[in-house]
């Protein structure tokens, strides 16, 4: 039987800059696990490389449920079941929340049917706690950090993808937020979404069982622990850590 998710032998590039050299890794259905890693190791670098940004050249292989997915545009991938929430949401001037989503969940499942879409919408906007008003902003724009990370949260759940890489959903969010944000994903996994969790902190771990801590450096996964191994970076740092590995 084939592995839920499957990363083998990557390599990934931005011109003549190599970032990742070596990478493999395995997710199993329903999991969450995540990924740390000093800054600038490259942890946002494999999240737009497993969804295919064009700025990133890649090597090697990667699997969803058996589909070789690095030969997909973007566009394939996301419909394959693979979503990507941004750790720097990009502002899109002129485009409403209400017809961005709409659009996006159309190009995702082929078909809407407008009523169903409307009573999910406003379920998982309650959810989140946020203010109907959003829908008629346009995507982002003058969004606070934490608003533009529940954005990113509410595409989660309203796409209910296979697999959703989500960097830093916690980052430059309140404590209430937080706490959302970290609802939102726990309702994600419960719907079928198995999660790959970018971060640098052990408080969004806390509102998650997290089942695997991968630690990226040099290129590679350096270190795959359980739980405590986020709890030790937290208390000693990423250079203690890696001494030992
Ligand atoms: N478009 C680009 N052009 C040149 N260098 C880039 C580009 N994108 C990323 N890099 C470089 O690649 C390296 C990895 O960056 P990346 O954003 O993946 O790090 P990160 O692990 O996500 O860091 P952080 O924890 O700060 O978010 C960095 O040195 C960064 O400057
Ligand atoms: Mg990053």
């Amino acid at each position: 039987m084939s592995k839920f998710f499957e990363i083998k032998n990557l390599k990934v590039s931005i011109g003549d800059k190599n970032i990742i050299s070596d990478l493999n890794l395995t997710l199993d259905k329903g999991t969450i696990s995540t990924i740390m890693g000093k800054n600038g190791i490259g942890k946002s670098t494999l999240a737009y490389a497993i969804m295919g940004h064009p700025l990133y050249q890649t090597e090697g292989e990667v699997f969803l449920e058996g589909t070789e997915i690095l030969s997909l545009p973007v566009h394939k991938r996301a419909q394959t079941g693979i979503f990507l929430g941004f750790q720097h949401p990009i502002e899109v001037p002129g485009v409403t929340v209400v017809k961005f989503l709409q659009q996006a969940y159309k190009a995702l499942k082929g078909n809407i049917d407008y009523t169903k879409f409307q009573k999910s919408l406003s379920e998982w906007m309650e959810f989140l706690n946020i203010d109907k008003s959003f829908l008629y902003r346009y995507l982002n724009e003058g969004f606070s950090g934490g608003e533009k990370k529940k954005l990113e949260t509410l595409q989660l759940l309203l796409f209910n993808p296979k697999l959703a890489i989500l960097d830093e959903p916690d980052s430059g969010l309140d404590v209430d937020a937080l706490k959302i944000v970290g609802q939102g994903i726990k309702k994600a996994r419960e719907n079928g979404t198995t999660v790959l969790l970018i971060t640098h902190y052990q408080k969004l771990l806390d509102f998650l069982e997290v089942d695997k801590v991968f630690v990226l450096n040099d290129g590679k996964i350096a270190i795959e622990g359980d739980k405590s191994l986020a709890e030790t970076i937290e208390k000693h740092g990423y250079d203690f850590v890696l001494a030992k590995a």
